[in-house]
């Protein structure tokens, strides 16, 4: 059965700036992520600091912007000053995260070292599990201190003479969540932020900070956890942080494909709470949503930190994805801007081995699963301003999240008028026939499209590119619209150009 849809890309309904924060990844001491992940000294594409050159090259391709480091729940019981320093002086440690042995030898300046090859912005984050204000301090201080004190000083001493100059930090991770080392009340945790906050700007005025929101939307205290910490820490903080996995083993597959319908919701239920605490203070002031965990994962088939044995980076949630994965990926990255009005930092998590879009084997080959390509293009693609899209279409039911719409869009606007708009299918009972009203002048330019006869189709070291974009066919232009067909279960992205 064969739906249709019409949406309309008008320039003057203009949401906000791409904001290019939105592109972000994550980087956990967590399974293969660090370690044979980006980090692998003696793979034959190693380079002099081990740094795996093909996993760079992929990271550059993928258009990330910024990178989140080092946890995660990994974080919570973190010693930073384990991981700086001469390597062979350096402790192997417990991470009670994940039941792993941390031999400590990628840290913070590696960790910068990676980032200005990858050439992405660092985003740190604080043990504020089993640590607190003393142990932030100086970590900022170490990191960004030009020099003449005794952590600025260390650092030289270490071989890194300029400052880091790192501006955005978060203040613990997921400090909700039971499983958390130094897991809080939402009091506890507001009165630590604020007061971890009010140090950290005396030290340094320029970061920008985030306070932990909710590990998940399904947690008791969701909203209720959001608005104390920032009745406690409003004018402290920058970003509250949203956390969301979703599992395509968990419940009916349209609920499943419906997964940016619940972010939106998510984002918008954040942003009304936050806005109501600012409203109680008579505040001015916008608190953004940092929404630095997201991607999909296969969560239900995970045993839980308990299952597992204590290992040296052993393989941990590499869940390998499929096209209705990727098509699920490319409809979150659209909610992501669909909410550029609020949502200033986004991290997918997480970037290599660990529900990764990029895989490797150790002292193998790296590749790219189905996910990459839809964050790749719209990283590469989505910039300028984002434009207000609401497509009139059919509607699918689903167990959780009840009608949902069936065709899922955004779009933006750059400086040469040019618009990219990407849109997906979520409908798996048949194709959509799309009409996009366009303004005077614009052309296609450019048309991709991922879908799949077999929707569990997947890619492997063996077969790196079985999943991939394709060129779209069928777009045509009527008058000044342009009309095609999106196959169910797609994710389809079109640039339409100024005339020459
Ligand atoms: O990304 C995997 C884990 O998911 C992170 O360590 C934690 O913050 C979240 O629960």
């Amino acid at each position: 059965m064969t739906s249709t849809a019409r949406l309309t890309l008008d320039p003057a309904f203009l949401i906000g700036p791409v904001e290019p924060r939105l592109f972000g990844s994550f980087v956990e001491h967590m399974g293969r992520c660090v370690y044979t992940g980006i980090f692998e000294p003696g793979h034959p594409l190693a380079d002099a600091d081990g740094f795996r050159t093909d996993v760079l090259e992929l990271t550059r391709e993928l258009g990330v912007t910024l990178v989140r480091y080092p946890g995660g729940n990994f974080v919570s019981n973190y010693r930073w000053e384990d991981g700086v320093g001469p390597v062979e002086e350096r402790p192997a440690r417990l991470d009670l995260a994940w039941r792993s042995l941390e031999d400590n030898s990628f840290g913070l300046n590696e960790f910068m070292a990676w980032a200005a090859r990858a050439g992405i912005e660092p985003m740190m984050a604080l043990n504020l599990g089993t640590r607190g204000v003393a142990e932030a301090l100086e970590l900022v201080e170490y990191a960004n201190y030009p020099g003449g004190t005794r952590l600025s000083d260390l650092r030289r001493a270490h071989g890194v003479d300029k400052p880091h100059d790192i501006r955005l930090w978060c203040l613990g991770n997921e400090l909700d969540g039971p499983w958390q080392m130094g897991h809080k009340t939402a009091r506890e945790y507001g009165r630590l932020a604020a007061e971890t906050a009010r140090a950290l700007r005396r030290l340094d005025p320029g970061v920008s900070l985030v306070a932990c929101g909710s590990s998940n939307s399904g947690m008791p205290t969701f909203g209720q956890w959001e608005a104390e910490v920032l009745e406690s820490a409003y004018d402290l903080v920058d970003y509250i942080s949203l956390h969301a996995y979703y599992d395509p083993a968990d419940g009916d597959v349209d609920s499943f494909l419906a997964s940016g319908a619940d972010m939106e919701h998510m984002i918008r239920s954040i942003a009304a709470t936050a806005d109501h605490v600012g409203a109680k203070l008579r505040s001015r002031r916008k608190i953004k949503l940092s929404f630095d965990e997201w991607n999909v994962w296969y969560q239900s088939r995970f045993g839980g930190e308990a299952s597992l044995e204590w290992a040296e980076h052993p393989r941990l949630i590499e869940n390998v994805y499929d096209v209705t994965d990727a098509v699920v990926v490319g409809s979150l990255l659209i909610t992501l801007l669909r909410n550029a009005d609020r949502v200033g930092v986004a991290c997918q998590a997480q970037l290599a081995n660990v529900i990764a879009p990029i895989m490797t084997e150790p002292g193998g080959p790296a590749w790219r699963q189905s996910i990459f390509h839809p964050f790749a293009l719209t990283a590469r693609n989505a910039r300028g301003q984002v434009l207000r899209v609401e497509p009139e279409c059919t509607s699918v039911s689903t167990d959780k999240y009840g009608e949902a719409p069936a065709i899922w869009a955004t779009a933006t606007l750059d400086d040469t008028g040019e618009i990219t708009l990407f849109v997906v299918n979520r409908d798996r009972r048949g194709p959509c026939e799309l009409r996009v009203a366009l303004p005077q002048g614009l052309l296609p330019a450019e048309h991709l499209e991922l879908a799949d006869d077999d929707l569990s189709a997947v890619n492997s070291a063996a077969d790196p590119d079985r999943v991939a974009p394709r060129p779209g066919t069928g777009l045509r232009m009527d008058g000044r619209d342009a009309t095609l067909t999106l196959p169910p279960v797609s994710w389809t992205m079109i640039r339409f150009a100024p005339q020459e």
